[in-house]
């Protein structure tokens, strides 16, 4: 099953998504990237690229910088200093309506979407691509109709892509815990981004629902040609599908290159306190449908760019 209309070498990687704007998939490049909140350097200096059409992974522990970093490519947050460069543009310079204008879709960590059917809430994802006015919409207006169907049939498509075929008109919240993370991703995809922005999208799933996402995002890389940045705990996970790796500690980097290296890289194992990073998959974490941990509470479908888990 196939979602791509895009060449299979990042090098070829020419998009036919009109909306997501001409050319090439974008490299992103982090330049010197300063944050601060009042006393405290949440990143301190930071430089790294994702390469066009990569899985790059953004690790570190707790705290030390990650969510914030996502915050500013998302223009959720403000950088104190530095740049974001993507498609000829500093991000930092642009609302996160923008960024999403530009191909620039993310999903949120602590969400479980709990309102209307998996369709409805592909079709949020949709709603930037939306050229009918509201009005238009209102009247159903023949071409209206036209453009909605043709929305709904690629919805259909990605949630096929994803798995989630068979759920395509039912509502979410019957849905299983990973089916609701894989409608989060989805709902990113209907975007038609060109790079994609992941939030730990296995927190709290089972070992075998991480498994079948980790296949699921290294397929979405290769059909799409898009590029993934994703923060993620599952160190197993990253080395099985990233490209390259980034880590973090107290918002510097410590170590950047091919998961290989990263995995044996001293200032890495040391920063998460003398353990050799894990390739092997976790102990399993409770993850029902009804689980209220951080990482699974409550939310409906976003409707600004910011996220909870800086609360937390
Ligand atoms: N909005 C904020 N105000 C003040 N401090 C913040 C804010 N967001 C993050 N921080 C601080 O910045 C540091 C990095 O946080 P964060 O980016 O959330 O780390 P990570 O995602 O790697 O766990 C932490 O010390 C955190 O408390
Ligand atoms: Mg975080």
């Amino acid at each position: 099953m196939s979602i791509g209309t895009t060449a299979t070498t990042p090098e070829a990687a020419t998009t036919s998504r009109p909306d997501s704007g001409p050319g090439p998939v974008p490299a992103l490049t982090v330049e010197n990237l300063t944050v601060r909140f009042s006393g405290l350097v949440a990143l301190d200096d930071l430089s790294f690229t994702v390469a066009p059409g990569t899985i790059h992974a953004l690790i570190g522990p707790n705290g030390a910088g990650k969510s914030t970093c996502f915050n500013v490519i998302s223009g959720v947050y403000r950088a104190t200093a530095g740049a974001v460069r993507y498609a000829d543009k500093d991000l930092t310079r642009l609302a996160p309506h923008r960024i999403a204008q530009l191909g620039v879709a993310r999903t949120f960590q602590n969400i479980v979407l709990t309102h209307g059917t998996v369709a409805d809430n592909l079709m949020l994802g949709r709603h930037r691509l939306t050229r009918a006015g509201f009005t238009a919409s209102a009247l159903r207006l023949p071409h209206t109709v036209r453009e909605q169907r043709r929305h709904r049939e690629r919805a259909a498509e990605i949630a096929d892509f994803l798995g989630l075929g068979p759920a395509f008109d039912k509502p979410v919240g019957g849905l299983a815990y990973g089916d609701r993370k894989r409608v989060e991703m989805a709902r990113a995809l209907c975007m038609e981004p060109r790079l994609l922005l992941l939030d730990e999208p296995v927190a709290g799933m089972h070992p075998t629902e991480r498994s079948a996402m980790a296949e699921t995002i290294a397929r979405v890389r290769d059909a799409l040609n898009i590029s993934i940045l994703i923060v993620e705990h599952d160190m197993g996970l990253i080395m099985r599908i990233a490209d390259s790796v980034t880590v973090l500690d107290f918002g510097r980097l410590i170590a950047d290159g091919p998961p290989e290296r990263i995995q044996n890289d001293p200032a890495v194992i040391s920063a998460y306190l003398g353990t050799p990073v894990q390739d092997t998959e976790p102990e399993p974490e409770s993850a029902t449908a009804t689980d209220t941990s951080a990482d699974t509470a409550e939310a409906t479908v976003p409707d600004t760019e910011r996220d909870s888990e800086e609360t937390s």
